[in-house]
């Protein structure tokens, strides 16, 4: 089975991002992230992308922009004008994850098989959000709850989601 996943780290209010950074430094949840996207294409915004230093390891990236002009130099980085080529690029992969930001969320929630959204368990002041999505069209398959600890300033739970396919 071929899925689509949206992977995002979403606080109470469905804040994700402010000042193009992330609002929270979760070690585990980056782990996670880490461990699931591996081997795997992900798709993401200009935005998101010039958030990382560098290219993330092992994943081929997709990089939306409206931008007719943008490139990178980097090996295993695509430049795409949409999210449909975007799915095109990665069209032999069966695991593909959408991995931001917010407008990319938007675009990518009419197409997502699954999310996997990591809740933190607070609200926060953002100019970045989560687009709100009909519970009533997902089923939770997984649900994980991680205690704030030393390393966590805020508890968090993972929830995995899978689209409700109309019969
Ligand atoms: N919490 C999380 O899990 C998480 C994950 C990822 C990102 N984030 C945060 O989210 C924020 C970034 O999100 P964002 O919404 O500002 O930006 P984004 O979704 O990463 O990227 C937006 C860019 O994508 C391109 N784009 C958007 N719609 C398009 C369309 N219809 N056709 C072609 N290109 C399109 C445009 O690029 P051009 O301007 O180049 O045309 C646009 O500026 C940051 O704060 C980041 O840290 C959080």
């Amino acid at each position: 089975m071929k899925t689509i996943t949206l992977i995002a780290a979403i606080a109470e209010n469905n804040a994700i991002g402010k000042n193009n950074d992330l609002l929270w430094h979760l070690p585990d949840d980056f782990k996670r992230f880490k461990a699931l996207t591996t081997g795997n294409p992900i798709i993401m915004g200009r935005k998101t992308f010039e958030t990382f230093p560098k290219p993330l390891p092992h994943r081929k990236h997709i990089i939306i922009t409206r931008d007719e002009n943008y490139s990178t130099n980097f090996d295993n980085c695509v430049v795409v004008h949409n999210l449909d080529d975007a799915l095109n690029e990665v069209k032999d992969a069966n695991i593909i994850y959408i991995i931001g930001g917010g407008q990319i969320y938007t675009m990518g929630l009419e197409k997502a098989t699954h999310m996997e959204l990591t809740i933190v368990h607070d609200n926060f002041e953002a100019d970045t959000f989560f687009p709100d999505f009909d519970k009533k069209n997902w089923k939770i398959i997984a649900e994980e709850y991680h205690p704030k600890d030393n390393n966590h300033i805020y508890d968090f739970t993972y929830i995995t989601y899978e689209r409700i396919l109309e019969i």
